[in-house]
């Protein structure tokens, strides 16, 4: 949905004043910034403008809505959701890797006044343990590494997968010459995202990540922050990640 006249004046003129200011304050010359437009206009030619906008501003849009939901902190929704998920009750399927260490998620889904919630969709997805995405790389089909499961009359949910691992956003093009040119990785810490919806309620669309995993500390995406970070336990001889949600009630 496009913003209001008054809002898009003020948002743009506020972005330009922020270019304005960076240009300014380095010296940046006139063919520095030439060469910067002509940088863009391939970049866009190639497509990428989603992919280098997403590293540097989703996160941002993100935490404008998180200001001011009540419910569980937001993440980034990245590329790779996919609507078709299958519905799973208990396991995600997995591919044979050699170096994949078994995970279960689990937690418990409530309201803003504590009540749990019976039948919310708790969507997950992750990467294989080589770092892919199902239903975007190698073939892998869509039903692998992602499901729909429901919470209990608990509000519980509780699934058996495989440890997702860093992934490195496409680096190949323009956006990863640019990260390599500013001295940055183009790597993601390990991750598993949700969506979480109940009708009435506010979906939540989140990523928790690992404590102590690496990249944690320098996410190319920016996308980390304290309350997105969980130990993991050991239950029954499993890594366990416990992320338990909180929806807000729809406006
Ligand atoms: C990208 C990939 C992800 O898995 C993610 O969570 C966010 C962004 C990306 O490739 O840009
Ligand atoms: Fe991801």
């Amino acid at each position: 949905m496009p913003m209001e006249s008054e809002q898009l004046e003020a948002v743009v003129m506020d972005i330009v004043a922020g270019i304005r200011d960076a240009i300014i304050k380095h010296h940046v010359t006139v063919d520095q910034y030439r060469f910067a437009v002509d940088y863009l206009g391939r970049l866009a030619d190639a497509r990428e403008l989603p992919l280098l906008l997403d590293v540097f501003l989703n996160v941002a849009a993100v935490d404008a809505e998180n200001e001011v939901t009540k419910g569980s902190p937001q993440a980034i929704q990245g590329p790779y959701y996919r609507e078709d998920a299958p519905a799973v009750t208990d396991r995600l399927k997995t591919l044979d890797h050699d170096n994949e260490r078994p995970l279960v998620v689990r937690g418990q889904v409530r309201d803003i006044d504590g009540s749990v919630l019976p039948g919310a969709e708790v969507d997950i997805w992750h990467s294989t343990p080589t770092g892919k995405y199902s239903g975007f790389h190698d073939n892998i089909p869509v039903d692998y590494y992602r499901g729909k499961l429901t919470s209990d009359s608990e509000g519980a949910y509780r699934v058996a997968t495989t440890a997702p691992v860093p992934y490195q956003i496409p680096n190949q093009g323009y956006t990863g010459a640019l990260l390599e040119a500013m001295g940055r990785h183009s790597w993601r810490p390990a991750h598993v995202h949700f969506k979480v919806r109940k009708p009435g309620f506010k979906t939540v669309t989140t990523q928790v990540y690992f404590e102590g995993g690496q990249w944690v500390d320098s996410d190319c995406c920016s996308g980390v922050r304290d309350d997105l970070v969980r130990r993991t336990t050991q239950e029954d001889g499993v890594d366990t990640l416990t992320v338990d949600f909180v929806l807000d009630r729809a406006a």
